[in-house]
């Protein structure tokens, strides 16, 4: 408990349109990185509270206003939540910092920026468009509609919280669909007080629930609920082929973003202070906690040696401490089995034979008190074959790879399981074009790390996941189409034979 004596604030499930105590009546902690100190109570779900919910979402999926609302009025409501967000995303990036360490600069312009899915799903809203499809067969209209799935499950990790929330959220809103969301375990709070502005925004209740709680009692009972239609998921491969699986038994849809192990290739025409920054952002901004971190930096064997050199004098200089505070560039790790997997990956590198050449260990500075904090670390001298090279870290460890060429760049990079993102450094645009080409991964960055929008697809190759996210056809992902027939002839014809 709290050694503050303070009372904790207490969180509960959010479901059909109420806040509602969890069946078990149990609670647990969640834990503000940075203190590594319990400052909120949150309800532990279970199979109960999922069925709760689901026929909450499954009612209001096809009873009440919101199936009669007009595509114009669903898109109304998401632009009237995108409008709300703004006065009140600073008080939400403050509570994901509480919750998952991660700097307030960087969750504030999160939070900020969620709100164009919103806007943008909703503007999409009525412009769904079925077709008339030319028949080959007299006296009959042929046309399709694009529905609605129904119940969508929105299973979500603990470093972007909100934002990966928006991601699944807005398009499945704009289809018409209703949702229950999973938070993380270790984040559970921003997602329930934006419950607060999608009540606001004029949703009807139900549409929106939240049931919290760990992912066996949780998310494991709600993705393989047989009122729900789709699972959304973002987390980790082992996660998603386990939720996948359990969505299988019910043929239910799936959508997956899972983990990565980036490369970030610099070769040698690039301009290299960029690049250097450029390999800093992809590593240790969000202290590396990130489904896109460029966590293998490929580096042309020519300049290996001044490059790790420029990178390392870069990286020494990042300031660690309160994500709260403006100044801060490297905050904590979100949670104690996180600090623990990231120290023991580690571990593990050096006994490969990877040489540290920054860090290496948990960092102790006064600036980081309490906190998970692991120092930002650069192992050289590792081989694409180590498991610090194969695996995904999701922490502030990078492992720096020579190549050749061209095609040695290209052939390290893609012998992954991994295929989320890659970014390469170079001034040659035959270079950029054909790298970009010759990647096996869902988005190429060139000259630049780290960029998503709601404009853009995203997704990855391989094990990194599967379908799409963001962008205008994406609202596919949560739509069916039906095929609707009509004839217009006088008479029937004969029966016995196939139109
Ligand atoms: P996770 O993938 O296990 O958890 C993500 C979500 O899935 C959470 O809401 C969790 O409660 C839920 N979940 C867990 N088991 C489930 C199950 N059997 N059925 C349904 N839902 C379930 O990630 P976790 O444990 O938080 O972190 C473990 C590793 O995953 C990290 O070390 C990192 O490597 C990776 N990760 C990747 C992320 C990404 O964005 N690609 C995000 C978070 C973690
Ligand atoms: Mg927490």
């Amino acid at each position: 408990m709290d050694t503050s004596g303070e009372t904790l604030k207490v969180y509960r499930h959010y479901i059909d349109g109420a806040s509602v105590a969890p069946a078990s009546d149990r609670y647990f902690e969640t834990f503000n990185p940075f203190t590594a100190k319990p400052w909120a109570m949150v309800a532990q779900g279970d199979a109960r509270d999922v069925d709760l919910a689901v026929e909450a979402a499954h009612r209001a999926f096809t009873s009440g206003p919101w199936p009669k609302l007009t595509a114009s009025q669903r898109g109304a409501l998401l632009l009237r939540l995108a409008d709300l967000i703004g006065p009140q995303s600073l008080r939400l990036a403050e509570i994901e910092v509480r919750d998952n360490g991660k700097l307030l600069s960087e969750m504030a312009g999160q939070t900020a920026y969620m709100a164009n899915w919103y806007r943008y799903y909703g503007g999409l809203a009525d412009k769904i468009e079925g077709a008339v499809i030319p028949t080959d067969k007299a006296d009959v209209l042929n046309f399709t509609r694009h529905e609605p799935l129904g119940v969508i499950a929105a299973i979500v990790p603990w470093n972007s919280p909100l934002l990966l929330t928006a991601w699944k959220l807005a398009p499945a809103l704009a289809a018409g669909n209703t949702v229950v969301i999973k938070p993380s375990e270790y984040t559970s709070a921003s997602i329930l007080e934006f419950m607060e502005l999608v009540e606001q925004a004029g949703f009807p209740s139900g549409v929106v629930n939240v049931v919290t709680g760990f992912g066996q009692d949780v998310g494991a009972p709600l993705s393989e609920h047989p009122k729900v239609a789709k699972v959304a998921f973002t987390g980790s491969d082992r996660t998603g082929q386990l939720i996948y699986e359990g969505a299988a038994k019910g043929l239910k849809r799936v959508s997956m973003e899972l983990g990565g192990k980036s490369p970030n290739i610099v070769f040698d025409d690039a301009e290299l202070d960029n690049a250097v920054k450029g390999v800093i952002s992809g590593i240790f901004a969000a202290t590396g906690q990130t489904c896109i971190a460029g966590s293998r930096l490929l580096v042309q064997r020519s300049i290996h040696d001044a490059f790790v050199e420029r990178l390392v004098a870069f990286a020494k200089t990042a300031r660690m401490g309160n994500p709260m505070s403006a100044d801060t560039q490297v905050g904590p790790v979100t949670n104690l089995p996180q600090y623990r997997k990231i120290l023991e990956y580690i571990d593990i590198a050096r006994a490969e034979g990877a040489i540290p050449v920054l860090g290496g260990g948990k960092a102790v500075r006064p600036e980081c008190g309490d906190g998970w904090f692991v120092e930002p670390t650069i192992f050289v001298g590792v081989g694409n074959a180590m498991r610090i090279a194969q695996e995904e870290v999701f922490g502030p460890v990078l492992s720096v790879i020579p190549f050749e060429d061209e095609d040695d760049a290209v052939a390290i990079a893609n012998d992954v399981q991994f295929g989320l993102a890659a970014g390469v450094w170079t001034q040659d645009i035959r270079r950029a074009l054909s790298m970009s080409e010759r990647l096996r991964a869902g988005t190429v960055w060139v000259n630049t790390y780290r960029a998503v929008s709601y404009l853009s697809p995203f997704g990855g190759y391989k094990r990194s996941g599967l379908g799409r996210e963001n962008g205008q056809d994406m609202i596919h992902e949560y739509l069916q189409t039906k095929s609707v027939w009509i004839s217009t002839a006088a008479e029937v014809p004969n029966p016995f034979v196939m139109r």
